[in-house]
């Protein structure tokens, strides 16, 4: 079986869902069910028996080595984490505690298990490691992507405290051999996103009628990956990718926020017209977040060289799917949105 952490978030629960559906590998599922963490996402597994769910920190080393003797997992992947850059800058002390501590526990347990396992298992085993491409910092506007090779300038608490995790990651294979894989990835999209992020608290906001915050002047580049083409290229990563090598994956569509909601306003205006007129009415510009990156971009291609992976999804088609998903789920939106995420929205958006 695998161990996955954060397996009730967004990118976690996707995984989780999909690897399931693809295969009889049972999966222990620790999360720690922070406002993030959803076990409504994870609903389709009721009563399944491959799926094992464990409500825990991964910065409980005790808890750790307890639920690694007990199923023996021949890979552990780690999806835990503080993930969204507003919330670091105004506290970012759960950032460091279980992006940076939590991962260090978890490298730590993951490692002494490993180490008794005998030298054919040994020889199997796996640690990926899901990052970010944020931990390269900022791009000016005509430099090329980022290549695994770029060097690690981070801006904000979030991208730095998961830099220091891909650090680790690193060292524990250098000197201690764990058998390591990371991931950088661009931003991610799909079902199951918290509306704390940009495109589904857009549609969440426009279906309501509210206004669409665009920090400063909308311009700021992002490339947009699908969630369901993230999984497949772990999985790919999992089975193939070479120990203690990273793989930067990414979706090669690039584009500026402002592009971004217009998109968004214009596929609501065609599946769910709003009688009050077209929702991008509703874009309002307000103040730019703390330090933000105006580009971020990935070159994809080492892993579809060595590995042979590329993106399914265009923009259009995954955005597309994703509108439609959350119209045909607006009871998970209502089930996630609590009092806790209203205390955000005003505390972020005044
Ligand atoms: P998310 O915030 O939706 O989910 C994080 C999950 O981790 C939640 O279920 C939460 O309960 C759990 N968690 C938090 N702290 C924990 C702890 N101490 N112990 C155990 N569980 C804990 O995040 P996501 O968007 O699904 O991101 C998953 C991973 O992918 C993160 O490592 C993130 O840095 C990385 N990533 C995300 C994106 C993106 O666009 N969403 C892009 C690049 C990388
Ligand atoms: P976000 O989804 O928070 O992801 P990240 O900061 O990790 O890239 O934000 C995506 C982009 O959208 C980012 O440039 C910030 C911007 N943004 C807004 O303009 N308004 C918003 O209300 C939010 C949440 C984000």
């Amino acid at each position: 079986m695998i161990l996955v952490t954060g397996g009730a978030g967004f990118i976690g629960a996707n995984f989780v869902l999909d690897w399931l559906a693809g295969c009889d590998e049972p999966v222990v599922n620790l999360d720690k069910l922070t406002y993030a963490g959803n076990l409504h996402n994870l609903s389709a597994l009721q009563g399944n028996d491959r799926h094992v769910f464990v409500q825990g920190d991964i910065g409980d080393g005790d808890l750790l080595t307890r639920l690694l003797a007990q199923h023996r997992p021949r890979a552990v992947i780690n999806f835990a984490a503080e993930s969204h850059v507003d919330r670091s800058i105004h506290g970012p002390e759960d950032f460091v505690q279980t992006n940076m501590v939590g991962t260090y526990r978890l490298l730590e347990a993951t490692r002494a298990c490993w180490a008794a396992l005998p030298e054919a298992d040994r020889a199997g085993f796996r640690f990926l490691h899901v990052s970010t491409d944020e931990v390269y910092g900022t791009l000016a506007p005509a430099a090329p992507a980022f290549t695994e090779a770029h060097r690690y300038e981070p801006n904000s608490p979030y991208s730095a405290s998961k830099a220091a995790s891909d650090h680790l990651v690193r060292a524990w294979h250098h000197t201690y051999g764990l058998p390591v894989l990371t991931t950088n990835c661009s931003n991610n999209y799909g079902p199951y996103q918290f509306p704390e992020k940009l495109i589904p608290l857009v549609i969440n906001n426009a279906l309501q009628g509210k206004p669409l915050p665009i920090y400063g002047d909308g311009q700021q580049v992002r490339d947009w990956l699908y969630v369901g083409d993230h999984c497949t290229a772990i999985r790919r990563v999992l089975d193939a990718g070479q120990l203690g090598e990273t793989y930067n994956i990414g979706g090669w569509n690039e584009m500026p926020n402002l592009r971004i909601v217009n998109t968004i306003c214009a596929l609501l205006d065609e599946l769910r017209p709003d009688p009050a007129g077209p929702y991008a009415r509703l874009i309002t510009y307000v103040k730019d977040r703390p330090g933000h990156d105006r580009r971020y971009a990935i070159d994809a291609r080492k892993i579809e060289r060595e590995l042979g992976w590329k993106p399914a999804e265009t923009f259009e088609t995954g955005i597309r799917k994703t509108v439609r998903w959350y119209l045909d789920h607006l009871d998970w939106v209502h089930n996630v949105t609590s009092g806790a995420y209203r205390d955000w929205v005003g505390k972020q958006y005044g």
